[in-house]
């Protein structure tokens, strides 16, 4: 059988390519214990209200100064609506549904997860920038979706 030369060409370099890309996946999985936010804790969505680990709900700092932010997001808000944390600090979020899912995005940081409802959503990130950042839902999650937001504040350190 007889193969055009840039048949060739594109067929090694197509090649080539998916070999590339499962090998930045392997090297991420392997080497740097990358994973996508993992939804192992669960809860009950109809009880978060009264769930012990959402009882107490916005920020506690530990001794070693990084932050705890416990949320609960709902049709159409998330409570509560404004958080300040320290910047430059591990910043741990925690994020449940009281009813359908929604999404929790950081507009303008790598701090974006799913709210699906009966887990825990959780991740822990570091905001260099002080300043206010804008947290959205983005899943859509009924009609006043467009108006699911809430604030956050990196508060600059002494
Ligand atoms: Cu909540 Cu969209």
């Amino acid at each position: 059988m007889n193969v055009e030369l840039y048949e060739k060409i594109w067929m090694w370099a197509s090649g080539f390519l998916i070999a590339a890309f499962v090998t930045t996946i392997a090297v991420g999985v392997a080497g740097s214990a990358l994973q996508p936010p993992s939804h192992v804790e669960t809860i009950d969505p109809t009880k978060v209200w009264n769930d012990p680990r959402f009882a107490k709900r916005g920020v506690s700092v530990d001794e070693h100064g990084g932050a705890t932010v416990v949320l609960i997001a709902m049709m159409f808000a998330f409570q509560p609506a404004e958080v300040h944390v320290p910047a430059n600090r591990p910043v741990t979020f925690r994020v449940t549904s009281a009813d359908v899912t929604h999404g929790f995005e950081i507009v303008g940081t790598n701090g974006n997860t799913m709210v699906v409802p009966g887990y825990v959503s959780q991740f822990t990130t570091t905001f260099r920038t002080p300043g206010e950042y804008l947290i959205v839902c983005n899943e859509y999650c009924g009609l006043s979706h467009h108006l699911m937001s809430a604030k956050l504040i990196v508060e600059a350190q002494p």
